[in-house]
């Protein structure tokens, strides 16, 4: 089952809204992963569009090369430092059973499954059905994780933020900026 981002208490709430231009320099690495990804979910939208109306001519391959680059180069490096790094410590102060690492970690396997299919069907693009498949996965993969970025943006990070402590927050840094 999928587990709740909010506690049924709503004790995080208030942390929604709050803007990652705010977090200290430590944590902000991950908000700017996050921008390169939304940047390059942006582009697969549009790309999208014009595979609706249109084959999958020259130009449109070469915008989705492109957004395949930066998810390849980005994405599962992006989960893996956040599983490695960010959750243990953020876990230890606010639990990893429930709330939002719970939901964080539900969320990566999806991504995960859903960008494996997207990478799959990418090969069949060519063709009419292979097409429509690809189509319905790109779709999948956008709305599953600007979802997610949103949440860690505007909960999870703040929330980091505020209850890791400097010493915490440096050594994360450390491994990350390796
Ligand atoms: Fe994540
Ligand atoms: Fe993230």
């Amino acid at each position: 089952m999928r587990p709740d981002f909010i506690p049924q208490d709503g004790c995080m709430m208030h942390m929604i809204g709050e803007s990652i231009e705010e977090l200290s320099k430590e944590l902000a690495f991950f908000g700017e992963d996050h921008h390169l990804m939304e940047e390059a979910l942006k582009d697969l939208l549009d790309s999208i569009e014009v595979l609706k109306t249109d084959d999958a001519n020259p130009s449109v391959i070469q915008n989705l090369k492109k957004t395949n680059a930066v998810l390849e180069e980005n994405l599962e490096k992006h989960l893996d430092e956040e599983e490695k790094y960010l959750f243990p410590h953020l876990g230890r102060h606010i639990g990893f059973e429930s709330g939002p690492i719970s939901v964080m970690m539900y969320e990566h396997g999806e991504i995960r499954r859903l960008y494996q299919e997207y990478q799959r069907r990418y090969l069949d693009i060519e063709s009419a059905k292979g097409k429509k498949k690809f189509i319905l996965s790109a779709e999948s993969l956008y709305q599953v994780l600007m979802g997610h970025i949103y949440k860690e943006d505007h909960v999870l990070l703040p929330l980091a933020d505020k209850v890791l402590t400097d010493q915490e927050k440096e050594e994360i840094y450390k491994k990350v900026s390796i």
